[in-house]
């Protein structure tokens, strides 16, 4: 009997269900549990007992929160830690797909494999597509060498930093941005790798990290106690002054991550008011509002900035970063903050 792969549930769209199975758009996300859409599928390859399934949770994920955030973080440290544990695949939404893989890399830079997978059509659908990712998925689970928290959707394998979902309905709806090889080609930019015929064709190396000197476990023992520090975005563009800034100043924010501009520029106005609040001792990030390439250093010697990192990212790193402050000043959760 081979090493265990874990199959953990979050919802989602590929657990989608519909009344039609040609309603690709009208269904309800989170109806269909981890261990039947696994059954759907042609595992005999696999052996025999290779499967550990657990549902952590069951929701649309625009509906993610913090408990389930860490609910995931310490189901994913606890198998990460078993030695008969060989990868773990997360099935989830593809709406928040890209904070919660930035969310777990950069809490956890897990060695072993942990992969996200999704689908842009229900189960019910005619057509589902849900099956496939989830075949590739395990695929790369198993594939020698991979590691880390990588996004597998539509065939392409995309690393926690640069995936992004660019597209509301279309199958391949991921970008890694200009990440990879593909950059310049158009079509779906920036993956690390791709899932083909079940083999993985690896283009660049996997996305792990060092996390530091502390064992997962125990920053996840942290998170679970922490307060989870209120960390905004708000956004540069014409006409922006300082007026959500100030308001979110006055309620307690601790920080604020704008959404810039091109190379990490900000309206003159708005940035007045972000140095203000630094001043006043918010913790404030720059992170860009392109969906492609990274901010370059020098467009503003004011903000600091998260380059590599879009806004929601820069928003999971800014509040890891301070939960981890609180309680040791001289180390940061997330790298690069
Ligand atoms: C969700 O994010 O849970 C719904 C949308 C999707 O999975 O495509």
């Amino acid at each position: 009997m081979g090493q265990k792969i874990v199959i953990l549930g979050t919802g989602g769209t590929i657990a989608g269900q519909s009344s039609s199975a040609l309603d690709h758009t009208g269904y309800t996300a989170g109806q269909i549990g981890v261990n039947d859409l696994l059954a759907a599928l042609p595992l005999e390859s696999f052996g025999p007992g290779r499967f550990i399934t657990e549902q952590v949770a069951q929701l649309d994920s625009k509906d993610m929160g913090f408990d389930v955030w860490v609910k995931l973080a310490q189901r994913v440290a606890h198998y990460l830690s078993q030695a008969d544990v060989q990868a773990i695949v997360i099935t989830h939404g593809t709406d928040t797909l890209e904070e919660t893989a930035y969310f777990l890399h950069a809490l956890l830079a897990p060695g072993k494999p942990v992969v996200l997978t999704c689908a842009m059509r229900p189960a019910t659908a005619l057509v589902p597509d849900g099956p496939q990712n989830m075949m590739d998925a395990l695929a790369l689970a198993v594939s020698p060498g991979a590691a880390g928290v990588s996004v597998v959707c539509a065939g392409a394998v995309y690393g926690p930093e640069d995936v992004q979902k660019v597209h509301p309905y279309r199958l391949n709806a991921f970008s890694g941005g200009d990440a990879g090889p593909m950059a310049y080609s158009g079509g779906d930019a920036g993956p690390m790798a791709y899932v083909e015929d079940g083999r993985v064709r690896l283009l660049r190396a996997w996305s792990t990290a060092p996390a530091g000197q502390v064992p997962a476990e125990a920053l996840v023992t942290q998170l679970a106690d922490a307060v989870w520090p209120r960390v905004e975005v708000v956004m540069s563009y014409a006409g922006a002054d300082g007026l959500a800034v100030r308001a979110l100043v006055d309620a307690g924010v601790r920080g604020l991550v704008v959404a810039t501009t091109g190379n990490g520029t900000v309206h003159q106005d708005l940035e007045a008011a972000l140095v203000l609040a630094m001043q006043q001792g918010v913790r404030v990030l720059r992170a860009t509002r392109c969906t492609e390439g990274r901010m370059l250093p020098g467009a503003d010697q004011h903000l600091p900035a998260a380059p590599g990192l879009n806004p929601v990212k820069a928003r999971i790193a800014l509040m890891l970063a301070l939960m981890r402050s609180n309680q040791d000043s001289s180390r940061s959760i997330a790298a690069g903050v």
